[in-house]
This record gives structure tokens, sequence and C-alpha cells, in this order.
């Protein structure tokens, strides 16, 4: 769907699908030149990184592996609960492999710093992160992120993948939610 579908329930639309679409080229360009020669494993974070495996991927134009993890940082509301948890780990032996951990957003940082930690003890031979956003909280968190769509202001935003309540992940463009949806 798009915001026009549901126009009163955002704010604003902060980036549209063409929009989105060029950032996710300009990404896997830069990806494909640091990891040229070698192999590369993407891992996408379930549920909301979904669309953006998917159209980062393709816009790659070399071979990579797919796998997906699920870890939950989240209540069902709009703030962090602090408690990471692996719901579905990877099928992928990653010793010594390029992990790309690719993620929509980074709020606090609490779930990718975790999660990090985790997978760089299992002896990769590098692990990095993508996120197509990045909010202002994060910058306190001690996660080195090496590719970032955009920097957002600290506001609440659906779309492309991320939800509120499980809704609004199947709109094609990314804006910030109306406070009257979540109050
Ligand atoms: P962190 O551990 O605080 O960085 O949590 C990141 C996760 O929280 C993301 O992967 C999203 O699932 C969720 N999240 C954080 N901010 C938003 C938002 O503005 N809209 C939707 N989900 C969000
Ligand atoms: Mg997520």
């Amino acid at each position: 769907m798009d915001a026009a579908h549901i126009d009163d329930d955002l704010v604003n639309v902060l980036f549209t699908e063409a929009q989105i679409q060029e950032k996710l080229g300009e990404l896997a360009a830069r990806i494909e030149q640091d990891y040229e020669g070698e192999d590369l494993l993407i891992v996408g974070i379930l549920r909301g990184a979904v669309m953006v495996m998917a159209d980062m991927a393709r816009a790659l134009t070399r071979h990579v592996e797919m796998d997906w993890m699920a870890v939950s940082s989240y209540g069902s509301g709009t703030k962090s609960s602090g408690v990471v948890r692996i719901l579905k780990d990877l099928d992928t032996d990653i010793s010594g492999r390029h992990v790309l951990i690719v993620d929509e957003i980074i709020d606090t940082g609490l779930t990718l710093s975790w999660l990090t930690s985790n997978l760089t003890s299992r002896n990769p031979a590098s692990v990095e992160i993508c996120t197509l956003l990045r909010k202002p909280e994060a910058q306190r968190m001690p996660v080195d992120v090496k590719y970032v769509g955009w920097d957002i202001p600290n506001e609440f935003v659906v779309g492309y993948g991320l939800d509120y309540r499980e809704r609004y992940r199947n709109l094609r463009d990314i804006g910030t939610l109306a406070p009257h949806v979540y109050s």
C-alpha cells in the first residue's frame, strides 16, 4: 500500500519508495566495492529487515548468501524493552565467513550491539552492520555501524518493513506515525 491509502495515520512521508531504492543502490555499490573478491553472507534481522534484504540483495551485482535471525528487543509498543532474545538462530556456520548484518532501523542500538558480540563469538572473518535508518540514540552505543542509509529524528516511523503492532510493514514508503494512532 501507499501513503495515500492510510494518510490519516501518518504525520508525513519521510522517504518515498523511489528514494529508498536509490539509497539501497548507493549502499549496494559501496558494499560491492568493500567486499570485492570476498565471499559474503548477509544476515537479515526478522521481521523488519525483510524489505531491505530483498531489495538490497537484488541491487547487488554479485553473488551473496542470505540467512536470517529473529531477535526480540521490543514489546508491542513504541518503546524498547532492553531485553534481547534469540527467537530464530542462523542456519549457517559463520566461522571464517564475512558477515554483514542487515537491519531496517537502529534505535537504542541495544539489539545490534548484543547481536554483534554474539556473532563475533562464533569466529567469523568479519562482522559489519548495514542499516537503512538510524535514530540519534544509537550514537551513544558502542556499536560500529559501517553502512547507514539515513540518520532520522527521534520519532516513531513505519513502513517498508517497520511496524506498529505488526501493521504498516507493507507500506511502500516510510513515514512518521501520527500520535493519535498509538495514544
Ligand atoms: P534498538 O535495540 O533500540 O536499536 O531496537 C531496534 C528495533 O526496534 C528495530 O529493529 C525495530 O524493530 C524497532 N524500532 C525502533 N524504532 C522503531 C520505529 O521508529 N518504528 C518501528 N520500529 C522501531
Ligand atoms: Mg528490527
